[in-house]
């Protein structure tokens, strides 16, 4: 049942503070849909919902890896450290099941895209492929990662920024007059816990004062 109170929570000091509650909160939450390769190229994908844009001019994402209890880094940092490269993976509702199988962990030397059967496709300018039913796929280069937290702060975190470089996007989902369809591509986020959500309705909002030649944001 919900509180019927206000609820006041000091995540550093209450033990009501749980890590569940602020995934809940920021919410829904894109999923990066991450490929990489390692330094024989071998490739590598999981999902990440620490994800977002940073900027659309130039076009840059972010993603962020919490320490494993098991191993220094996830493969995905790991690899990006290694190559400087990432693809990001738009997950459309077809690709749910296969975006969760990627979640497993599973030993380094295992390509996901081979143990969960997910048809590759290759990129142009990186190395990682890309998955090939995917509605859209961004070629990045890493420009920074950064770390934060440890000691006192808990267990680190590392953010990966990324310049997209590529943007390959499947038949059907860019219109002629330039717009991507967002609704077409049924893009799936992440609630808290195991909940998901798929953009399946939107409406129309315009700005009532913009400055001339202002960047849509
Ligand atoms: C929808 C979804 C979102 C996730 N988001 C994150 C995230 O933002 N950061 C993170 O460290 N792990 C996240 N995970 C867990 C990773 O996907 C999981 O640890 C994966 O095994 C990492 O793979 P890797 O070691 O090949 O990089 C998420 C899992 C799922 C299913």
């Amino acid at each position: 049942m919900a509180n019927t109170r206000p609820v006041f929570i000091d995540p550093a000091r209450d033990a009501d503070y749980k890590r569940g509650i602020f995934n809940a909160i920021i919410a829904p939450r894109p999923i990066g849909w991450i490929s990489t390769v390692d330094g024989a190229g071998q490739a590598n994908l999981a999902p990440f919902s620490y994800f977002n844009i940073v900027s659309n001019l130039p076009p840059i994402l972010m993603f962020s890896c919490n320490t494993p209890e098991d191993r220094q880094a996830k493969d995905t940092l790991a690899n990006v450290r290694l190559s400087g490269e990432f693809v990001f993976n738009l997950v459309g509702a077809d690709q749910v099941a296969a975006m969760n199988d990627t979640s497993t962990p599973v030993p380094y030397e295992v390509d996901e895209f081979e143990y969960c059967g997910i048809e590759k496709a290759p990129c142009r300018f990186v190395t990682p492929p890309r998955v090939a039913a995917s509605p859209c796929s961004l070629e990045c280069k890493v420009l920074e990662t950064i770390a934060f937290g440890g000691g006192d702060l808990g267990p680190q975190t590392h953010v990966t920024f990324g310049q997209v470089v590529g943007m390959h996007i499947a038949p059907g989902f860019l219109h002629e007059d330039g717009h991507f369809d967002t609704l077409a591509a049924r893009p799936v986020s992440r609630l808290g816990g195991a909940e998901y959500s798929v953009t399946e309705d939107s409406f129309v909002l315009t700005r009532k004062f913009t400055r001339a030649n202002e960047a849509t944001y």
